[in-house]
């Protein structure tokens, strides 16, 4: 068997694996077998790249090139992987999307300069015998436009996961006529680029995608961010297949289709949980106006103090907790979990209530949740919860904001509007954990913490959920 036959054959188990991968990560009782296929099908794929190079590289310089490249890639990548905060996950995501969106740039430029740029060279004349060279075109413009989109697009998204701007929308006037006159140009100059493939072309479209990218994302305010993040996550998977055409690489091309395609669908499911258009939020917020300026009058909160909580607490026969980022950050889910142990124990019906974009990336939440051992079955979706908050005596609100906002359902004006929310209002009793009064991370204000019922404790999350644990000891035993 010659290297090229054993490195295809490596490529279809690689291909195989990734579907498993995807398949186990779907459900959270098999996603660690999900993650070890997507690991084995990773180290396949590069042991095969590497081999088939080494195979067909005549020149030592190349395949050591290579070689060090591929071991400073790995050591980055591990050392940034071991590093980082589960909340950082999405802005690192982000940032490893503009990546791939480089690499597509870049493989697209070196695709020009090796046959567009030299088309009396014996590889155009390859191409133009086989008729071809038009589809070669085709491939380096489009390539270099997904992959420009992404790149910008992802940076913007970065810097605005991880606050270093605004994740306010930029309202640029005529943003859609802009958005869409960029398309109609790509279009003009793809068709004009096969027919007549020229240097300044291919600048005017890196150019044009690089704008676009940028201006598509800060166009998209902060709680459509989810989606964006894998939006953009899709636009990679895109980018990388189109690499994949122009390398002649059938991996790149299968594991760039899962990736765009399975994106796509994780932005659908997600824009149909934040009850948001899936059309309007790729087109860059497509529709989407600025509202009025916030300057309602809210009136009063009132507070609880830890030892408050935990009288109400053991008092109490139901208790629904609903986590949010809040939680993530104080790392205060073992202390969550061990609340819940001694409060079940005490006979209290305790659950969870999880919305589909609590934290910062789908499934944080069950991810914490998991971690400190809270038993899967009382860790409900919000579908499944949201009718028992009106018949629950106390919910504990632990560091989510967004997720709980009832100016969501009766504020149109609300830039979370129609968001589904989860109805913790609708309980006896409710507890919010926070440091402040502060808005979430769409910006807005939350009526929920003015209402009648609803009493705030204010500190860091892990810090109250302990003082709590302390209270709780101190009252008298189990009923
Ligand atoms: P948020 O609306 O961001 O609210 C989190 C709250 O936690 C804040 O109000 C903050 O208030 C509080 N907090 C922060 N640190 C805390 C600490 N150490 N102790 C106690 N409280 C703390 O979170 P959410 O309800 O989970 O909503 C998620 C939002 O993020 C949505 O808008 C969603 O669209 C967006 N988003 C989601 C994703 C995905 S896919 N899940 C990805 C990106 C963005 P203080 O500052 O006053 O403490």
């Amino acid at each position: 068997m010659t290297i090229e036959t054993a490195a295809q054959a490596a490529y279809i188990v690689a291909a195989l694996l990734f579907i498993l991968a995807l398949a186990g990560l779907s459900k959270h009782e098999t996603a660690r077998f999900g993650n070890a296929f997507g690991i084995a099908g990773m180290t396949v794929a590069l042991a095969a790249t590497v081999a088939l190079a080494i195979g067909r590289e005549i020149d030592g310089t190349g395949i050591a090139l290579l070689v060090v490249a591929t071991l400073i890639g790995a050591a980055i990548g591990l050392y940034r992987a071991a590093k980082v905060e589960m909340t950082g996950m999405p802005e690192l995501i982000a940032l490893l999307h503009s990546f791939v969106g480089l690499a597509a740039v870049l493989v697209g430029w070196n695709g020009y300069l090796h046959v567009e740029a030299h088309l009396d060279g014996a590889e155009a004349a390859v191409l133009e015998s086989q008729g071809m060279l038009g589809i070669h075109s085709a491939e380096v413009f489009i390539g270099v436009f997904i992959g420009a989109v992404t790149f910008t697009g992802s940076i913007v998204a970065y810097l605005k996961l991880s606050a270093k701007i605004k994740s306010s929308p930029l309202m640029l006037p005529g943003k859609n006529v802009l958005n869409l006159g960029a398309l109609a140009v790509f279009a003009v100059l793809t068709a004009w680029f096969v027919i007549d493939p020229q240097l300044w072309l291919l600048i005017a479209v890196t150019a044009i995608a690089l704008l676009l990218g940028w201006h598509l994302v800060a166009s998209i305010g902060g709680g459509d961010m989810p989606v964006v993040v894998s939006m953009l996550n899709s636009y990679s998977g895109w980018a990388a297949a189109a690499a994949g055409f122009l390398l002649e690489n059938d991996l790149l091309i299968v594991t760039g289709a899962l990736v765009g395609s399975s994106g796509a669908y994780l932005s659908y499911i997600m824009c149909k949980a934040m009850n948001r258009s899936f059309i309007s939020v790729i087109a860059g917020g497509f529709g989407i106006e600025a509202g009025p300026a916030e300057d309602k009058e809210y009136g009063e909160h009132r507070e609880v103090n830890a030892e408050g909580v935990a009288e109400l607490l053991t008092g109490a026969d139901s208790v629904i907790i609903t986590p949010g980022y809040g939680m993530a950050v104080a790392q205060a889910q073992h202390g969550v979990a061990e609340l819940t142990r001694i409060l079940r124990e005490r006979g209290v019906d305790v659950r969870f209530g999880i919305h589909p974009v609590a934290g910062r990336l789908p499934g944080h939440m069950n991810v914490l949740l998991a971690e400190a051992r809270v038993p899967y079955d009382i860790v409900l979706e919000m579908d499944e919860i949201n009718d028992d908050f009106a018949g629950t005596a106390v919910v504990l609100v632990i560091g989510a904001n967004d997720t709980v906002n009832p100016a969501a359902l009766d504020d149109p004006s609300s830039p979370i509007a129609g968001m589904p929310v989860l109805k913790v209002w609708e309980a006896e009793q409710v507890i919010v954990f926070k440091r402040s009064m502060a808005s979430g991370y769409a910006g807005v204000q939350n009526p929920l913490f003015f209402k009648e019922n609803t009493a705030m404790l204010f500190g860091d999350a892990k810090d109250r959920v302990d003082d709590i644990l302390r209270a709780v000891a101190a009252l008298q035993p189990a009923r």
